[in-house]
């Protein structure tokens, strides 16, 4: 059987921390406050907002949010950006994906401050990853090495190999993989013989969005498998890109979902909010 990689637990170790750095810096007359954005009434965005902003209630961060019609104009909402950029009550910006179609997101994340990207989306912040500087990185993936670390799985000199090639999860894991000293691996829709490039992975980690897309035919023997899928079921029960009943039994460690890789996104959010504090300062 395999150990079952905690992600809700750990993410609650994450916040209790957040929490106590944030009162540590209260003590110092210093605030931490998040500014959230979102624009028009999807109905999935605003769970993913209210979930962090419930985040930040607990961590003691303020949260500032910023509401916008679903007609909002590119250059309104630019000068949104512009002005929480601009004003020095507010550390971290956040702009809730998706926006709505006639606006272009590309354009809004290059106009945040990379001293105030705590998604980790700007150019800037993916740069600076790239090649090792201060900055900010994508929670989701950042997320997923603090699971490898706080659950004492090791990566120097292990394959990794990672499916997805998303800007936001599988690109930058691939350079935190890297980092911390593994062989790194992305495959994607175009890779050839899948099955056996996944079964070279001591660390598997899936980003697609194809429920049970992974059965044990794509696990080595004692890999550990970390799932970044929110995928539903045919009986729309939520679950992950790997099958989970059928791959355990032969991974050594594993993400459930859900309360896996999901609670450490926010958590992650959290502590780059509290990392705003020093990069600003710096
Ligand atoms: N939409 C879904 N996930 C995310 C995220 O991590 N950040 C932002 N800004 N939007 C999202």
């Amino acid at each position: 059987m395999a150990e079952l990689i905690n992600g809700k637990e750990i993410a609650g170790q994450i916040r209790d921390e957040v929490k106590g750095t944030v009162a540590a810096l209260s003590v110092r007359g210093i605030r931490v406050t998040l500014a959230v954005v979102l624009v028009g009434e999807d109905p999935a965005s605003q769970v993913y907002v209210r979930n962090k902003e419930k985040a930040c209630e607990y961590c003691g961060i303020v949260s500032r949010r910023i509401t916008l019609p679903e007609q909002t104009p590119q250059e309104e909402l630019l000068k949104v950006v512009k002005d929480l950029n601009e004003d020095p009550s507010v550390n971290g910006i956040l702009v809730q994906l998706p926006l709505p179609r006639h606006l272009d997101a590309d354009e809004v994340i290059r106009a945040i401050s990379p001293l105030k990207d705590v998604d980790g989306f700007h150019p800037q912040s993916v740069g600076a990853l790239s090649i090792g500087l201060p900055g900010f990185t994508s929670c989701t993936p950042a997320g997923i090495i603090e699971l490898l670390h706080r659950s004492g799985i090791k990566t120097d000199g292990r394959e990794c190999v990672i499916v997805g090639r998303s800007n936001i999860v599988g690109k930058p894991m691939g350079m935190l993989m890297l980092r911390e000293n593994a062989t790194v691996t992305i495959a994607h829709s175009h890779t050839k013989n899948l099955q056996e490039v996944t079964r070279r992975a001591d660390i598997l980690i899936t980003a697609i969005g194809k429920p049970k897309f992974f059965t044990r035919d794509y696990v080595k023997e004692g890999a550990c498998v970390i799932d970044c899928g929110m995928d539903r079921d045919e009986n729309g029960k939520l679950c992950g890109d790997v099958d989970f009943a059928d791959a355990e039994p032969v991974a050594g460690a594993i993400t459930p979902v859900p309360g896996g890789v999901g609670p450490m996104t926010v958590a992650m959010l959290m502590k780059n909010c509290v990392d705003s504090i020093v990069l600003q300062r710096s």
